[in-house]
């Protein structure tokens, strides 16, 4: 059919043509967004869950959300090799100026621009001008401590934002890649914050692992945060996504097609933008048949090959592949470390760190103590496909000091 009016939208963050079974999240949100506005207390929202769920897409309609209201907010996402202060000063600092230019009793937001720039001084970060006339704070954010500093920082930005009758909501992606002292640090602040209902709220999105991260860091957190699971589509919604903007442009899925779909896809949202496509390209006209979802599948599956799955197994060693790969021979659900390490013909503690790694890298997670399960779904399959022989390595020779320990 068609390709100029194909609706089907895969891709990391990019908007659905339908965005189905997540009202309840989007509904709890307006409700949070309101009440803080009004200086009542709520928890920050981290969202958690597999890769390709539609964690990225809700992060960006609170976004929408959040400056259809007039309020002020900035989407960040996490990168791995560089630390909060980095990437989140230069949004405070946008923030701070567009609260400035607000009307306010007070100099608020000058003067948590002036801890911003003491800020990124002590942590030597480049953040350009604040704005004339704003002059470091001494003794404010620039103790070198990150936690502190960085309590001091956001309650002054919350308190700006409470001058200004307004609200500031800060949304991190990917944030089980925040290194350890980053979480903790943050967790503090918001705590801080939120002991003083001030309107700044952090709305996460991050992988599973990001739950136990967070508690390690904390042990408060699982009190302050909401963590809100978005898994896979329910049958119903899964349909909405497909039928509704294919009806649109006057195209119908026959069941028997839609069937098909949401059996290769288990509902999983990227994999629905990315069957919904294949099957359009398929489809000579409407209705779309289970005929052209079957035809579908294997093109879906070459494009998810070389995009979706392929960057994941790219950032992976030689080693990290062949843990994954023994995991993928025992099948799609969590393993226990000790089959992993049998498959691979190595003892368990030769694979600890390997498996520490690959969870590190956001490959795996831990469901529960002791078990790994794939945080990509459908990774197994992928990566039977890629390495389509498992041939375990010798394990390496035992070094001298593990044979006197
Ligand atoms: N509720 C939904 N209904 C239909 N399609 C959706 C829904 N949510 C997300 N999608 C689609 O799924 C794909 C993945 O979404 P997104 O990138 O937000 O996932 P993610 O959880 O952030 O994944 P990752 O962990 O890989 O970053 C996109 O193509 C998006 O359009
Ligand atoms: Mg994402």
């Amino acid at each position: 059919m068609d390709p100029a009016i194909n609706p089907f939208a895969p891709g990391a963050g990019n908007q659905p043509p339908e965005l189905t079974g997540r009202g309840i999240v989007l509904t709890e949100t307006a409700v949070i967004l309101e009440r803080l506005r009004r200086r009542y207390s709520d928890r920050s929202q981290i969202l958690i869950g597999l890769r390709g769920v539609g964690k990225t897409v809700l992060l960006n309609r609170i976004d929408k959300m959040a400056r259809d209201k007039g309020f002020h907010s900035a989407i960040l996402e996490a990168p791995e090799n560089r630390s909060l202060a980095e990437i989140l000063a230069p949004e405070l600092r946008r923030l701070l100026l567009q609260l400035d230019m607000l009307e306010g009793a007070k100099d608020t937001a000058k003067k948590a621009l002036g801890a911003l720039r003491a800020f990124a001084s002590v942590f030597k970060i480049s953040i350009g001008d604040v704005g004339v006339g704003i002059s470091s704070a001494p003794g404010m954010a620039d103790s070198g401590d990150f936690g502190r500093d960085l309590t001091d920082l956001m309650t002054m930005v919350g308190e700006a934002a409470a001058d200004k009758g307004t609200l500031v909501a800060i949304l991190i992606d990917e944030m089980q890649y925040l290194r350890e002292n980053d979480l903790a640090g943050l967790i503090a602040a918001l705590h801080r914050v939120s002991q003083r209902n001030l309107p700044l709220i952090v709305f996460g999105a991050g992988l599973p692992q990001l739950v136990g991260l967070m508690g390690n860091a904390k042990s408060y957190a699982e009190r302050l945060f909401v963590f809100k699971e978005i898994g896979p589509l329910t049958r119903e919604d899964a349909i909405k996504a497909l039928e509704d903007p294919a009806e649109r442009v006057g195209v119908r899925f026959l069941p028997e097609a839609l069937d098909e779909i949401l059996n290769a896809t288990a509902g999983y949202p990227y994999f629905l933008q990315e069957w919904g496509k294949h099957t359009w390209i398929k489809a000579r006209t409407t209705p779309i048949t289970r005929d052209d979802a079957l035809a579908a599948t294997p093109e879906a599956i070459r494009e998810m090959d070389q995009s979706f799955f392929r960057v994941r197994f790219d950032r992976l060693t030689p080693t990290e592949r062949e843990y994954l790969r023994a995991m993928a021979e025992l099948g799609p659900e969590p393993h226990r470390s000790g089959d992993i390490a049998a498959i691979m013909q190595r003892p368990v503690e030769q694979v600890a760190p390997i498996r520490s790694k690959v969870i590190l890298k956001g490959m795996a997670y831990a469901p529960a103590h002791g078990d790994t399960a794939f945080t990509v779904p459908m990774f197994d399959e992928y990566m039977k496909r890629a390495m389509p022989v498992f041939t375990p390595r010798p394990p390496r020779p035992r070094k001298t000091s593990d044979k006197a320990a």
